[in-house]
């Protein structure tokens, strides 16, 4: 664990005001006056502080990382440098895509503090897809975003020395890392001391456990996660890290950042579009809601690979797949391109069932199902998830195109076949 500087101390709302009042970067913000500050701690957040100040002259985001897991208390430490990882995470995002994260104004390394721009009206996107509400231009946007960041961050990118230092900055993010290996790709595997389920889900989870194929898959998976160092991903890109208006869509929290495989974080965000998707009859059961979601899904999966593959062919300036090898034969570059999708898109299928796995058996669970009170119909819409996720992983190289895997997930909303 990293050293904690006799300096740091955790933020309050009282503290707050006294101590960035004096930060130039937060001040030209928020006004020289902290008397007209005022802190509210947003307090959903599992991992850090997180407070909005507001001042007549604006509002700020102040995160702050605890040398704990917020919500288990200091049972379980973990260290402040999260925080410079996500700093990192921040203005590289901003630099591939610029305007979908966060600004930031300010980071203290020692205090393990980010001051950002506070998007608002902004919700989180997991918030507005139970509350069966439509957001303009999501799939694109998010298709985009996941194009540019996993391409501009990758070998396809950027040259040696830059890309080899930044593997280096980012590969010191070992907790964080460790807490991806362990509660996505192997505690939902087996009885281990965090996971828990819904009741009823009792004999399929059983059944899950004893499948050889399902676990074996899965592993390989977290050797792909474990090993292939492509790109810098997002880390924990689900609709919790999504917040939305009617029109607008941002990406926050990268603090899981690591260099990994370029289908993790959009198969972890696909996944999640399908879990919202089986829950949907604890929401309200509108067929068209349920509908424009699976639209969704496809749409994210054509704007990623039309923009990659524009970045392919306008912007290949890295180690991989140099212009000059290929002169003369604009045919080799297609096809190096075409076969390079293909194992973004089986690795995002992958990506996607394990993340459907684990978020119904291990420790973090998604609130559209969480939500839902009536436990025999939360085990059914978790149910359908397992089920899609466990063909996911043990069926992702012969899955067919992304109507073809929407067209599934219709079929076994209908009724589970585990
Ligand atoms: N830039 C922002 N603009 C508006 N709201 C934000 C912003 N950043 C964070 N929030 C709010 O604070 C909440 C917690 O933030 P964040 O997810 O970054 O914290 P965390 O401790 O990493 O939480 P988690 O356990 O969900 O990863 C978000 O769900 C969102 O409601
Ligand atoms: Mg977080």
């Amino acid at each position: 664990m990293a050293e904690i500087s006799s300096n740091y101390a955790p933020l309050t709302v009282e503290t707050l005001p006294a101590r960035l009042g004096r930060i130039d970067a937060i001040s030209a913000r928020l006004g020289a006056d902290i008397s007209a500050w005022q802190c509210v701690e947003v307090g959903d957040g599992n991992l850090n502080l997180v407070f909005i100040v507001s001042s007549p002259a604006g509002q700020v985001i102040i995160k702050q990382a605890l040398p704990y897991v917020r919500l288990v208390g200091d049972s379980w430490p973990l260290p402040l440098k999260r925080a410079y990882f996500e700093y990192h995470a921040l203005i590289r995002q901003a630099a591939r895509d610029p305007g979908l994260v966060p600004e930031v104004y300010y980071f203290s390394e020692e205090q393990a503090i980010i001051a950002m721009e506070f998007f608002t009206p902004h919700i989180i996107l997991r918030h507005k897809l139970m509350a069966r509400e439509r957001v303009e231009g999501l799939a694109e946007t998010l298709g985009n975003f996941l194009a540019r960041t996993v391409f501009r961050g990758s070998d396809l990118s950027m040259d040696t020395a830059k890309r080899k230092r930044d593997v280096a900055l980012f590969v010191d993010s070992v907790e964080l890392n460790d807490i991806t290996e362990t509660l996505v790709f192997s505690d939902p595997y087996f009885d281990a001391e965090r996971n828990h389920h819904t009741d009823g889900l009792g004999p399929i989870v059983a059944r899950l456990r004893a499948d050889i194929d399902l676990k074996v898959e899965a592993h390989h998976l977290k050797a792909k996660f474990a090993n292939n160092a492509e790109t810098l991903l997002h880390g924990d890109f689900h609709t919790g890290s999504v917040m939305v208006t009617e029109t607008d869509t941002k990406v926050i929290d990268p603090e899981f950042a690591l260099y990994g495989p370029m289908g993790f974080d959009i198969g972890m965000l696909l996944g999640n579009f399908w879990m919202a998707y089986f829950a949907q009859p604890g929401h309200g059961n509108d067929a068209d809601y349920q509908a424009w979601i699976l639209e969704v899904v496809a749409d994210v999966w054509a704007s990623f690979t039309a923009e990659f593959s524009h970045l392919w062919r306008t912007e290949r300036t890295g180690i991989l797949y140099e212009e000059s090898m290929y002169e003369g034969q604009p045919l080799a570059s297609e096809q190096a391109l075409s076969q390079r999708l293909s194992m973004i898109w089986e690795d995002a299928l992958g990506f996607a069932g394990v993340e459907m796995i684990r978020r119904t058996l291990s420790l973090a669970h998604i609130a559209e199902n969480d939500s839902i009170e009536d436990e025999a119909l939360r085990a059914a819409c978790e149910a359908r998830g397992l089920d899609m996720g466990r063909q996911l992983v043990v069926n992702r190289t012969r899955m067919g195109d992304i109507s073809q895997v929407n067209d599934l997930a219709q079929q076994i909303n209908k009724g589970v076949s585990l």
